[in-house]
Order: structure tokens, then C-alpha cells, then sequence
């Protein structure tokens, strides 16, 4: 078998060859293709595998290419983990938007818009030249924002796209922990709606939902990430939990001032810690994989701290795995589909007719069954109108960013980020994209009217 990484040159590469050197089963993935536009990363990475691979007598065997097509060709798998713009472009959605007094980060409000408008033509692109070189091949997209980019490439691919994020899967191993349940794995999770705008409604340990034991008990709320993000006064109100990305809405005012009183942000702080790793990389002598793991744990320990900050939620939790998992989903999602071993998973699939509010070929975030076939999403309840609402407006700005992308028409791009639940007016919108239009080259495009 082999797996084709796009966006090879990247961070989180290491993680996902970690994860495959664990895999010694019949039909696990044998080669490994790289490909990145930058080569000097594609250099980098390529020796931290290396690194990694000593020792290991089967290693999977691994080669690097800046051609695309060379790389799809062949592939079973691909893994779509491209930055458009890098990390600097994530700064720069970030400063844009806390200039207007609104969020920016990379995946929810503004900012999310933004980093869409420049990935979506790119992606699509790619899911084109998968079509034509590997149409055979199935498609992991972790590009974020991943239920978009997702939606974008499965407009090419179908359902040979499948969406994929760790937050769930964190979420539901966090709250099985603060339930004590013995068999963490064996829990049924109840989570929908799009990816970083979902909510576990449930978790079946035996045939019994734990999650109102949960709810009642605030100690065991105050003791994960998201009961003290969120408090246990909101979830009882809500009765559910929220995915941690929710703090963005549920708290927009207190994440908007965190954000615009935390030094550098989040983008800012990643641009220019991975400039130090890729530099650090290079040198001889030095090993490029302890380096990576140095800067891994940093980035971990990091993670969401402004949102922590502004709910007075204290540090990460020293029980958190170093990497949310997100590898971990992969490789699952990969062997349930080549060796046919039946499984469930949360993935960002093709709606069907899961939610009925939203249409079949929206991409939404849900338990799906997963074998040879590939995922199908199990029926699930209803959302409660308060996520409807949600949800529904979030896909309607989704939707104007794939038309913006396929018109290259301005007025749909300035209705994409006025329509956002977290942009609250429409000159703040204009004024986004004139901003942001001059802040990346990549949204040239939206050149007409
Ligand atoms: C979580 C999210 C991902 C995101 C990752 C890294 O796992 O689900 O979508 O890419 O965190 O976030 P960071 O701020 O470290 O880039
Ligand atoms: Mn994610």
C-alpha cells in the first residue's frame, strides 16, 4: 500500500510515520510519498523520519517530491494536510480580523473565512489531479478548515473524501476519564454537527447513557478541559458538551479580548517557532528529531491557551496524549477501509439524509460506520434548534466561500464573512475583505464584482 502526504513538508508528518512504524499488521502501508511545494521542509522532515525509521528493520519506505503529479501517481491513500499561505498567512488572518475588533482564528469566524477563501481553489485543484491520476485512491483531508476544504474536494471526489479531526474523539475520551469508565475504547459516543461545531449529547457504556452521572456532578466536570472551559453551570443548561472550539461562540467577547491581549497569537507564535525548527533541521550534526520533539511538546502545552486564559481554566492537562490523536483517527480510518475491519469513527462526511435540515451533500461531522465501502454515518437524533441555528448559518457561509472560490466574485466573499455569526455587521465585512485582500496573494482571484 501506499499513502501519498501532501503537505509532506510539514509539522505533524513525524506523527503520522510514528503512528504507521506501529503498524506491523498484513496490508499495512509499505511507502510513503511526500509531497510539498517547499523542498527545503520536504528536507527537514524527511530526515526527522529518517531518524525515526533507525532501527526499525521494516521501516516503511519513504521518498520525497515538489511534483505533484509524480507523488499521486500510484497512491491508495492520500493524506491532504496543505497549508495555503502558511503559517504567516494564519498571523495574518488572525491580525485582520482582531484589528476589527472580531476573531480571527484559523478555523472559526473571520479568520476561518478567510483561510477557506484561499484553500478552497487550491484544494479543489488537487482533488482534480487525484480524479484524473489516482481515482481509485481515498482521500484524508485534515486541511483546515476541514469540514469546508472537505465539502470543496468531495464536490470532485464524492465520497472519496473523507473530513477528519481529532476534537471529537479527544472530547470523548475526556469525558469517559472524568466518568472513570473502564473501557474508554467500548464507550458509543453521541456527537454531530460540522467539524469544530459539534456537541456529545451522549455516551453509551454498556447499553446505558453516563453522560447525565456526568452532568451532575461538578466535580467530575471541573476535572477536563472542556467542563472548565465551558462551566458546569453552562453544560447543565446546555445538556450536552460542546466541542472546545464552541468557546469561540459561547464566550466570544472574553476569546476576542484574550486573543487581542495574548502577545503574539496563536499563528503568530507557531510561524515563528517552526521557523526556529526547520532552521534548527538543517544543521549538521544536530538531530532533527529531537528538535521536533522538542518543539512538539512546546506546541501541545500551548494549545488553545488564550481560551483557557480567558475561561480561567488553567494549564493543559498533563493526561493529554502529546498530539491530540488526530494520527491515530487516521490510521483507523485506513485500515477499516483496506482490511476491511468493520469500525466506528468520527469523520466529516457527505450528509445524506443524517440531519435534515442540512442538504445530502453537505459535509457534517458524525459517527460513521466504516469497512471496505468506506464511512457512512449512523443515524443519529435531531440537533435542538439552538444548534440548528448554528449549524445552518455556519454551512450558509460555507456555502457563499465555495461560490466565491468557483465565481471569484467579491460580493459573494464580502456575504461570506457578513453572514458569520461572530461578524456583526456588514461594514465590518467589507472592510475584512479589502483587508484581507491585501494582506494574501492568494485571494487575487476575487477580482470581480
Ligand atoms: C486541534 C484541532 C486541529 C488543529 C490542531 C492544532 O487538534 O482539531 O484542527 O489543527 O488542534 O492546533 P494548533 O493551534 O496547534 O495549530
Ligand atoms: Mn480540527
Amino acid at each position: 500500500m501506499k499513502l501519498t502526504i501532501l503537505g509532506g513538508g510539514g509539522f505533524r508528518v513525524p506523527l503520522v510515520y510514528r503512528a504507521l512504524l506501529g503498524d506491523r499488521a498484513e496490508g499495512r502501508i509499505a511507502h510513503v510519498t511526500l509531497h510539498d511545494v517547499d523542498a527545503a521542509r520536504l528536507g527537514v522532515i524527511t530526515r526527522v523520519l529518517a531518524e525515526q525509521a533507525a532501527g526499525a528493520a521494516d521501516a516503511p519506505v519513504v521518498a520525497a517530491t515538489t511534483d505533484l503529479d509524480e507523488a499521486l501517481r500510484g497512491a491508495d491513500f492520500v493524506f491532504s494536510a496543505i497549508r495555503v499561505g502558511g503559517l504567516a498567512g494564519r498571523a495574518a488572518d488572525e491580525r485582520v480580523a482582531l484589528a476589527q475588533g472580531v476573531l480571527g482564528q484559523e478555523t472559526v469566524g473571520a479568520g476561518g473565512v478567510a483561510y477557506g477563501l484561499r484553500t478552497v481553489p487550491v484544494a479543489v485543484a488537487i482533488a482534480h489531479r487525484v480524479a484524473e491520476l489516482a481515482p481509485d485512491a481515498w482521500v484524508i483531508n485534515f486541511t483546515n478548515p476541514a469540514g469546508l476544504v472537505t465539502e470543496a474536494m468531495s464536490r470532485v471526489l464524492g465520497d472519496r473524501v473523507v473530513g477528519i479531526c481529532d476534537s471529537p474523539v479527544g472530547l470523548g475520551r475526556r469525558v469517559a476519564r472524568a466518568l472513570d469508565v473502564a473501557d474508554p475504547a467500548g464507550a458509543e459516543i453521541d456527537y454531530v454537527g460540522l467539524n469544530h461545531l459539534g456537541w456529545l449529547r451522549g455516551l453509551r457504556v454498556a447499553g446505558r447513557d453516563e453522560l447525565p452521572r456526568l452532568l451532575a456532578d461538578t466535580e467530575a466536570l471541573g476535572s477536563f478541559e472542556e467542563g472548565r472551559l465551558f462551566g458546569a453551570e453552562w453544560l447543565r443548561s446546555l445538556g450536552a458538551v460542546p466541542n472546545e472550539y464552541l468557546h469561540y461562540y459561547y464566550f466570544n467577547r472574553e476569546a476576542v479580548r484574550a486573543y487581542q491581549g495574548a502577545g503574539p497569537t496563536r499563528g503568530a507564535f507557531l510561524r515563528d517557532q517552526q521557523a526556529g525548527f526547520y532552521a534548527a533541521g538543517t544543521r549538521p550534526g544536530a538531530s532533527a528529531l529531537a528538535a521536533w520533539r522538542r518543539t512538539l511538546a512546546d506546541r501541545e502545552a500551548t494549545y488553545m491557551a488564550a481560551s483557557r486564559e480567558a475561561a480561567g481554566a488553567g494549564g493543559r492537562d498533563r493526561n493529554e496524549p502529546e498530539s491530540g490523536g488526530y494520527e491515530k483517527v487516521a490510521l483507523a480510518l485506513m485500515r477499516a477501509i483496506a482490511r476491511d475491519e468493520r469500525t466506528t469513527l468520527v469523520l466529516n462526511v457527505r450528509n445524506r439524509t443524517t440531519l435534515p435540515v442540512l442538504d445530502e451533500d453537505a459535509v457534517i461531522e458524525v459517527p460513521c460506520s466504516v469497512d471496505a465501502g468506506g464511512p457512512r454515518p449512523v443515524p443519529v437524533d435531531p440537533l435542538p434548534y439552538h444548534a440548528v441555528g448554528l449549524v445552518t448559518a455556519v454551512k450558509a457561509v460555507e456555502r457563499e466561500v465555495l461560490a466565491a472560490a468557483d465565481s471569484g466574485s467579491r460580493a459573494t466573499a464580502v456575504k461570506a464573512f457578513a453572514l458569520h455569526p461572530l461578524v456583526d455587521s456588514v461594514s465590518v465585512a467589507r472592510r475584512l475583505l479589502d483587508a484581507y485582500t491585501g494582506a494574501h496573494p492568494g485571494l487575487a482571484y476575487l477580482a470581480k464584482h
